[in-house]
């Protein structure tokens, strides 16, 4: 694969100041599609430093509101992110696990980040849940491999993303999931897999570097 789409996913870690020495220390040449999926805090920050640094990094936030503006307390609505962010994570098992987020709530969610022209990477566990129209890349991660150690084998998301494709005709599938400096080629080698979702491999900047340069062999 030419341009493999390496998704960064910092999860719940860092304040503005980590970040901005994480930036200070990313240094890569490389032709893959990098983007980091942040919290809402680092997101004006990050922009900022990375358009003084000319590097080519999409950012992204990993939720979005699934309602307009008003009287929603806590909540970042789809119109806000986009002043800031080009792509939103929806749907990632950790949302629907700890914060209890339904299919008929992230279909919500999805609607609204169309709404206001964001890109979306739409999380799935197994190739049977439903995928709301209108998303851009889809992340199988299966739960059970996500900060275990454990990854799928690049033989078995291959099979599933394939799967997937089949099922919903997005055509950019990405697999996250314990993906490391050591593994991502096996995976982006295969020619369903689009990419790679690492989260803890993102955090050092130095790791992170490493696997997409690994990402291109
Ligand atoms: P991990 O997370 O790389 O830390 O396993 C992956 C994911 O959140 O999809």
């Amino acid at each position: 694969m030419s341009k493999p789409l390496i998704a960064g996913n910092w999860k719940s870690n860092k304040t503005v100041g980590e970040a901005m020495e994480w930036l200070q220390n990313f240094k890569v040449v490389t032709t893959a599609q990098v983007m980091l999926f942040v919290p809402f805090t680092l997101l004006h920050p990050l922009k900022k430093k990375i358009e003084g640094l000319h590097l080519s990094i999409e950012l992204g936030a990993q939720d979005v509101s699934p309602f307009d503006d008003g009287a929603y307390t806590g909540a970042v609505n789809a119109r806000q992110i986009k002043e800031l962010a080009d792509w939103v994570i929806i749907g990632h098992s950790e949302r629907r696990q700890h914060f209890g987020e339904t299919d008929a709530m992230l279909a919500q969610k999805v609607d609204q980040a169309k709404k206001e022209g964001l890109q979306i990477i739409y999380c799935v566990q197994d190739e049977n849940i439903p995928v709301p129209l209108g998303v851009d890349v889809i992340a199988y991660e299966p739960v059970w491999a996500i900060g275990t150690g454990k990854s799928d084998s690049p033989e078995n998301a291959s099979e599933v993303i394939s799967a997937i494709k089949a099922k919903t005709h997005v055509s950019s599938v990405i697999y996250g999931g314990s993906v490391t400096p050591e593994n991502v080629a096996s995976f982006v080698s295969r020619e369903a897999i689009d990419g790679v979702l690492p989260g803890g491999a993102s955090l050092d900047p130095e790791k992170f570097a490493n696997l997409i340069l690994c990402s291109q062999k």
